[in-house]
């Protein structure tokens, strides 16, 4: 097959959307294509979309915007809308965006060549069925190239929480967890590869249960991978957070002490109406028991102001749980309405109140970052290398709870594990320097 054909993919969102792309690549590699770095050259542009926040719809309209004078100079160009905007508004996007020749909701991406195939024939090709069919299974075949020391291997898709705010269960439809067997050869070839860190990725990835012992038991079989060093895993759901799980925290020596939990709100009442189905005392008590297993444990989170009726009681709430909790990292929004989730239709916070509320969180939460970083001058961590630093005779890796870390070095290989002091803390890292 010649391989004469060029792809641009344009990637949004999580991480989920990264690895699927690597896999819409590979799939589009087998059909002659290679993947350019920009849309300029590209013979297809695929935007892998998101729609998590707010006006997803709006934003892949106004990129394509940008793709119409390349349409119009290269009649052949075929441009693809995928991912969680192309499964909710697939159809209307067709409509609305006559450029669009293909629509791949993230279900049916084993079908893209086909897809492509009816596009460059001329039809217009929408894909957005949730098919019996495992993509995973169809779309395994990786090229044996050489990877970098960490990747993202997706071990469930899905979530069945109906979380009131959130478009993931209707987007990305009910829990599904790959089968065991499956992430474990997929896991063992990236490791032949170099991969020496793994995330576990799913959208509530502490629900799976295609293993015996839950996630908990596949993190141990994983674990067994030799050469395999390190184990992180992300989005979870509090609820789903059972014994086993917490114990590998204080067990598995791989699996690292990072855990992003989200908590959304500190108010039980605020809580109870985003239908999280838990209050704040049992996730704070959720965490004392991940501290007990793991006292380094680093936590992460994710935050939503101005939830629909959230007063500055209910707000004050969330940030005593933040202070209660203290993160060291997190994400966070302001709320924001999404057609079709329970949310939307009701009574909405004042944009300036959310502002506000938004401003304050995040002081907090960026105060709490910087403290934890700073906390860890003097100590000795170790640190994954993943490749060299901005400047000459410098390397970057990640510690075990995720910092960056700059090292002076010429000897340090991508891939290798070492013992660093941390002398300094930055804007956004750490510097240090190698413990002979
Ligand atoms: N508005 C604001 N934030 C949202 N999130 C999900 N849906 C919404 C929404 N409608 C946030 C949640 C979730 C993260 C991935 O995105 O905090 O955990
Ligand atoms: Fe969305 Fe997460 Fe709630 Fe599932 S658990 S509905 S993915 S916020």
């Amino acid at each position: 097959m010649p391989q004469d054909k060029k792809l641009y993919i344009k990637t949004y969102g999580c991480q989920m959307n990264v690895y699927d792309s690597e896999r819409m690549a590979e799939a589009m590699g087998g059909q002659g294509y290679v993947t350019t770095d920009s849309p300029d050259d590209a013979d297809m542009i695929l935007l892998n979309t998101c729609h998590i926040r707010e006006k997803a719809a709006e934003k892949v309209y106004s990129e394509l915007g940008r793709y119409k004078h390349l349409k119009a100079e290269k009649p052949d160009l075929k441009i693809g809308v995928a991912g969680c905007v192309a499964q909710a508004e697939g159809q209307e996007i067709m409509r609305r965006q006559p450029m669009v020749d293909l629509v791949v909701g993230p279900q049916s991406y084993h079908r893209l060549p086909q897809l492509e195939a009816r596009a460059r024939a001329g039809e217009k090709a929408l894909d957005t069925d949730f098919p019996e069919d495992d993509k995973f299974e169809t779309l395994k075949h990786r090229p044996k190239a050489k990877r970098g020391p960490t990747a993202f291997l997706t071990v469930q898709e899905g979530c069945d929480k109906f979380c009131a705010f959130c478009v993931v269960p209707y987007t990305r439809g009910a829990e599904v967890s790959r089968p065991a067997d499956r992430i474990l050869s997929e896991a063992r070839d990236l490791v032949e590869r170099g991969v020496r860190e793994l995330t576990l990725l799913g959208q509530n990835v502490n629900a799976y249960h295609g293993h015996e012992g839950g996630l908990a038991g596949l993190i141990k079989a994983l674990s067994e991978i030799e050469d395999l060093k390190r184990i992180r895993f992300t989005t979870s759901h509090p609820n789903d957070m059972d014994d086993a799980l917490i114990a590998a925290h204080g067990e598995c020596e791989k699996l690292m002490p990072y855990l992003h939990l989200p908590v959304q709100a500190g108010s039980d009442r605020i809580l109870k109406r985003m239908n999280r189905q838990h209050t704040a005392e049992q996730y704070v008590r959720l965490i004392e028991r991940l501290r007990a297993a793991r006292p380094d444990l680093h936590l992460s989170g994710d935050f939503i102001v101005g939830f629909p009726e959230e007063t500055e009681e209910d707000f004050q709430a969330t940030l005593d749980l933040i202070e209660e909790v203290r993160y060291g990292s997190a994400f966070s929004f302001k709320y924001s309405t999404r057609p079709g989730t329970p949310a939307a239709e009701r009574d909405q916070v004042d944009e300036a109140v959310k502002d506000d509320r938004l401003k304050r969180l995040q002081a907090l939460l960026t105060r709490q970052q910087r403290a934890l970083q700073d906390e860890m001058v003097g100590r000795t961590v170790k640190v994954l290398f993943e490749k060299p630093g901005r400047f000459a005779g410098q390397m970057v890796g990640k510690s075990e709870y995720l910092h960056a870390v700059h090292v002076e070095s010429d000897t340090i290989l991508p891939g290798s594990v070492h013992s660093v002091r941390i002398e300094d803390s930055g804007a956004n890292s750490l510097s240090g320097r190698l413990v002979a």
